[in-house]
């Protein structure tokens, strides 16, 4: 059976042995080891998947926003499910159950920088048309930027580039 809870610091571990076994490298983990000391990422959203007790998966939201607009915002980052429990739906309860919790927080919109054939079945459709730039552009990432709108209303965003937490503001993160 697979429960959702909220975790945070105090589970670092167990967040950072996911994220490690998912990707099969460290730099995700240290990307969400770094974000979640990160005090400009905050307030942040972290979410952990257990099946039968056991950590198998993991999603992040940190905070980020658009000048001029006061509008909430969160970007999703990263997703990660252990491999020998994808394809089971754990990403797409993950996403699900943090979409639930920011819209009860008041958070009106998700970014994301993902795989283009996985988040539109998330509804998130392309940013870059709609005048929402990623910090850092990269034609070749043009479908892999991502907007969702998670309020019931729809959401007027000013046009700008998009501040992300300031540890993952490096050009090399934003790149193909
Ligand atoms: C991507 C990831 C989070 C999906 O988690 P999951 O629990 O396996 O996802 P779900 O069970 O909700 O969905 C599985 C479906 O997504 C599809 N899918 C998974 N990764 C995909 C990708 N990169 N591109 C397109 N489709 C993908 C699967 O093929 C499957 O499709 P199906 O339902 O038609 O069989 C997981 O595979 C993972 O952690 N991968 C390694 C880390 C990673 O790349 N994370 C980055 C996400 S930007």
């Amino acid at each position: 059976m697979i429960v959702i809870e909220e975790r945070g610091s105090e589970e670092l571990n167990e967040i950072l042995r996911v994220e490690r076994e998912a990707f099969g490298e460290d730099s995700e983990a240290e990307l969400t080891d770094a974000l979640m000391h990160d005090e400009s990422a905050t307030p942040w959203l972290s979410l952990v998947a257990y099946a039968d007790g056991v950590a198998v998966g993991h999603i992040l939201f940190t905070h980020c926003s658009l000048s001029d607009d006061d509008h909430s915002l969160m970007l999703l980052a990263p997703l990660a499910v252990v491999p020998d429990h994808q394809k089971m739906g754990i990403g797409e309860a993950l996403i699900r159950k943090g979409f639930k919790i920011l819209k009860d927080r008041g958070v009106e919109v998700v970014f994301v920088l993902g795989h283009p054939r996985y988040y539109p079945r998330h509804g998130f459709i392309p940013a870059i048309g709609l005048g929402l730039k990623p910090p850092f552009y990269d034609p070749l990432q043009d479908e892999a930027w991502m907007v969702r709108t998670i309020s019931d209303s729809p959401v007027d965003l000013s046009e700008g580039i998009v501040k992300v937490a300031d540890v993952l503001m490096h050009e090399e993160m934003w790149r193909e």
